[in-house]
Formats: structure tokens, sequence, C-alpha cells
């Protein structure tokens, strides 16, 4: 029999939510229900499934093994998420607005992929994930991801460092920023039909913060392929900054010598900076960043600055003191 006990990872959509999002879903809500589209379309749950998600109960596909030696340097310092919690709790925009869209994510297609390097490049090109897979090695590395909704878990990601993907693009001395672009196909991802997004998911890095040894695209996690609710076929894992910042399902990689203005920024920039590095001490206009919970736990532990990895990052800050470098 299953119970419906919440444990204390298991944080209620509405205290994991973005408030503006909250808001906007029962406008959402409201608007479709003055409409009558919810209750004269018959198909309420369906309605209500493409808004916020699918039902857990849809079968994830069986994913390929993945393994590749552990690089130690990262260590987490504390335990392994549990695989069940890390790869059902998610945040995927693009198939719905709660943690659970791991059914719906289900219909991303992964193959063929590629990715397209554009902007201020050599030469203009897309690369194949296979190809871009046959050009890297591959390792396992533990690191620590801090969501600013608060929760935070600890994940063996397999992947690359970033800078690799760098050296493929070749990209021009003058570039100072990378942009990346994830996918948006309204075919397979119901989460688009919400128009009040910026769609497609943007984030950004500077060069400095791209090729920073961290910075990593992440292709598998408990040594399997990278399912789809963790943003398969690619993602950034970008450990000290704030979880937003490390987009799902990369399709295009952009070098310009702007600032770009991200996704989350776009909708709310008084909330989601370009810098978004964590640090306990500066609170989110909405939640304090002093600490977080752990997912498969109910333990609540401090946070650290720089999400613990100061040692790596913080000298890439210290001259950017008119810089709002947290949320
Ligand atoms: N990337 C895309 N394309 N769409 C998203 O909604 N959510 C971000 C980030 N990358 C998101 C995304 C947020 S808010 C977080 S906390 C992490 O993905 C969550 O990663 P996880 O689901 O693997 O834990």
């Amino acid at each position: 029999m299953l119970i419906g006990r919440k444990r204390g990872w298991e944080l209620p959509d509405r205290m994991a939510t973005p408030e503006h999002l909250v808001l906007n879903r029962r406008a959402a809500i409201a608007g479709a229900a003055a409409l009558g589209t919810i209750a004269a379309s018959g198909s309420a749950q369906a309605q209500l499934s493409r808004l916020f998600g699918s039902t857990p109960s849809t079968p994830a596909k069986p994913l390929p093994p993945l393994t590749a030696a552990p690089n130690t340097k990262y260590a987490a310092g504390r335990a392994l998420s549990p695989e069940l919690q890390a790869t059902t709790y998610n945040n995927y925009y693009e198939f719905g607005l709660s943690k659970s869209v791991s059914g719906a994510a289900q219909a991303l297609v992964v193959d063929p992929w590629s990715v397209e390097f554009t902007g201020m490049v050599a030469k203009p090109k897309k690369i194949g994930f296979e190809d871009i897979m046959k050009q890297v090695s591959l390792e396992e590395r533990t690191y620590r991801h801090r969501c600013v909704e608060t929760w935070a878990m600890t994940v063996p990601w397999i992947g690359f460092p970033l800078s690799r993907l760098l050296a493929m693009a070749e990209p021009s001395a003058s570039a100072k920023y990378v942009v990346f672009t994830t996918l948006a196909d309204p075919k397979m991802m119901p989460g688009l039909g919400q128009r009040f997004y910026p769609w497609p998911y943007t984030e950004g890095l500077t060069m400095q913060e791209a090729a920073n040894e961290l910075t990593f695209v992440t292709v598998g996690m408990y040594g399997k392929t990278l399912p789809p609710q963790n943003g398969a076929p690619l993602r950034l894992t970008v450990p000290w900054k704030y979880g937003f910042k490390s987009a799902k399902s990369i399709v295009k990689i952009e070098f310009t010598d702007k600032r770009p203005v991200s996704f989350w920024e776009a909708l709310q920039d008084s909330e989601y900076g370009f810098w978004a590095n964590v640090n306990p001490a500066v609170p989110h206009p909405r939640w304090s960043q002093a600490s977080e919970t752990l997912l498969g736990n109910d333990e609540r532990v401090p946070t650290k600055m720089w999400n613990g990895y100061g040692d790596f990052v913080a000298s890439m800050y210290t001259d950017k003191t008119k810089e709002k470098l947290f949320v």
C-alpha cells in the first residue's frame, strides 16, 4: 500500500517552485478554466498533466551502462544521493512545471543528436553526439549540486571537461562569453505550451568559467547513460553555481563578446542573475540560502560558499568587485 507521507526532501511544489511560477500556474489554471478549456475538453487530467508533468507511472526506458574511471580530485565529501531520488525529483520545465517530469521526459528522442557551434568561431559547424564522444575520454566526478530552491544532491556524473568541447569549437580570441541553448521541440516537450516562458532555455558562462577545470559536460550518471529527465544526451554541470546554470540537452553553443541574458534572467532579473554563484550569506529574494535539504534524507545542512569549490573558482572573481556575483 502506498502511504502518502512526504519525507523532508520531498518538498511540496508550492515550496520548491519559484513564486512567480506558482502564480503563473494558478493564472494558467484560472485562465483555462475561465475559457472552459479544461471543463469542455473532458480531459482535465490530460490538461493538468500537460501543464505540470506526467504521472510518475510512465515507465522509464532502460538505460545502457556507461562506466568511467573515478576522478577523486573533486571528492564531494558527503554521501551520494540515492539514484532513485536524483532521477525522479527533477527540474526540466520543457516537460512540465512539477518535479515529477521523469515520465514525460521519456518522450525525448536523443538519437540522432548534434551540437551546433556558432558565433565567434573559426568556422561554424555541427558535430554529431557520437563524433563528440569519439574525441573525449570519460571520467566520473562526484559533485555536489545545489538548486536555488534549497534542495541539494550529490551525484556521480560521467562526462568530460567542457574545455574539450571548446577546443573542438575553435572560438576566436575575442569571444568573452559562451551561450548554451537547449532543445525546444514542441512535439516532445509539453511544457513549451507554456508561452509565458522565453523558450528555448539558455544559459551562459564567461569564457574563463567555461574553461575552468570543474566545468563539466555530463553524459551519464550512476554508471549509466544520462536519463532524459536529467538532460540527455549531454548537459552542463557547473557545481559552484546554482543548478539553473547547468543547462540540459544542449543543442547549440554560441561564442559572443556580449553578456547573454539567460532564460531565468529574462523572466525575473532581480532573482536570477548572470553569475549565480552559491553563497549562503546572500539570500535569494524569497529563500534564505544558508542551508539546504539533501535529497533522500531529512537532513538540513549548512550551505558552503561556492558550494564548497572555492579553491578551484574563487580566484576568477577577485577583480569583479562591482558585479552581483550571488543569485
Ligand atoms: N535545463 C533545461 N533545459 N530546462 C530546465 O528546466 N532546470 C535547471 C537545470 N537545467 C532546467 C535545466 C534547474 S533549475 C536545475 S536545479 C537543474 O537543471 C536540475 O537538474 P536535475 O533535474 O538533473 O537535478
